[in-house]
């Protein structure tokens, strides 16, 4: 049998610069080579994976992968919708969409709420914070998948509204919607067992005068590193830390699972040619790095 070829991944990005923590992070889940494409826009899409189609013969096809990525989802997603319009057939390789981190981030933050209740969020009441941002999007759609019971807030309740509509679309499931004001917020997270915050950098989105009042909550999950952090008294390392009545994951403690789903979602794409992996497909993966070894 021939060698096999070397793995090599396409990195196409709509950024100004290939991104470097993609590329750092592909290297280290072992690939061979790494070709590089930046500003990358949706008709410039067709040659580009005509390049990675036709210079392997379809038995060594899945030697070769695409990666998505650059700061913008919206973005990503056009380049998704173009590369996969160009294969046909047995001509096409596995490709990977991570715009912004998106998705690797919000399957670890749903993958570490899983942890918290025994592998299953069926019929668990769950709140996103900054629901409308890419992360947040990603982790109101996998919520709803997983069939926790999802509300998502904004700050302004018809930007919630809107991205209810999206996923409503996505999935057939409808989350409710609430606006996530000082006023507002206790009683729009009355009954939640979860809470994800997914709110920008430096942007605060819970006062523990809020979650420490909620009896039904047991989890709260923080994705801001930056400090001030989202969710007042969670610790960036916290993974599964105990705080007050909650068990509480920072930034930090969701990053390491990401990194691990981030790795191991590249090393599938040379598992076979015709793998596309977004938000469902990268939660899979993450879900089957936590499943115990077979006895
Ligand atoms: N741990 C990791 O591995 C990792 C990886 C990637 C990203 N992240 C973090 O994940 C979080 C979400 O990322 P993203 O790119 O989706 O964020 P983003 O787009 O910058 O912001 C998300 C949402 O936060 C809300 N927001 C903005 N400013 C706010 C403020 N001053 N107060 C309250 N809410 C505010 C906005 O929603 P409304 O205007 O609708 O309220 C916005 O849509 C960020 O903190 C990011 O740093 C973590």
């Amino acid at each position: 049998m021939a060698d096999a070829k070397p793995r090599i991944l396409i990195q196409l990005d709509t950024s100004p610069h290939a991104s470097v923590f993609d590329a750092v992070t592909a290297i280290d889940a072992g690939l061979d080579h790494l070709l590089q494409y930046r500003e990358v826009q949706p008709d410039q899409v067709r040659d580009l994976i005509h390049g990675a189609m036709f210079t392997r013969g379809p038995g060594d096809l899945k030697s070769t992968a695409v990666f998505i990525g650059g700061a913008s989802v919206d973005a990503g997603e056009a380049l998704l919708e173009a590369v996969k319009k160009v294969f046909f057939g047995p001509f096409r390789v596995s490709v990977l969409f991570d715009s912004s981190g998106a998705n690797t981030t919000a399957a670890a933050a749903v993958l570490a709420a899983t942890r918290e209740f025994e592998g299953a969020l069926a019929g668990v009441p769950a709140a996103v914070l900054g629901a409308t941002g890419p992360v947040g999007r990603r982790v109101a759609r996998l919520l709803c998948r997983q069939g926790a019971v999802t509300r998502i807030g904004s700050r302004e309740l018809e930007r919630a509204s809107q991205v209810a509509d999206s996923i409503q679309a996505q999935t057939g499931v409808r989350p409710a919607s609430f606006a996530s004001t000082t006023t507002t917020l206790a009683a729009a997270l009355d009954g939640v067992q979860i809470v994800i915050s997914a709110g920008a950098a430096c942007a605060r989105t819970l006062p523990d005068e809020v979650w420490t009042k909620l009896p039904a909550l047991k989890v709260l999950i923080d994705l801001n590193a930056v400090p001030p952090l989202g969710i007042e008294g969670v610790e960036v390392a916290d993974r599964s830390t105990p705080r007050g009545h909650v068990r509480a994951w920072g930034a930090i403690g969701v990053g390491g699972l990401k990194m691990k789903i981030h790795k191991q979602a590249v090393r599938t794409l040379f598992a076979s040619n015709d793998a596309i992996l977004d938000a469902e497909e990268i939660l899979a993966i993450g879900q089957a790095i936590d499943a115990p070894a077979p006895p």
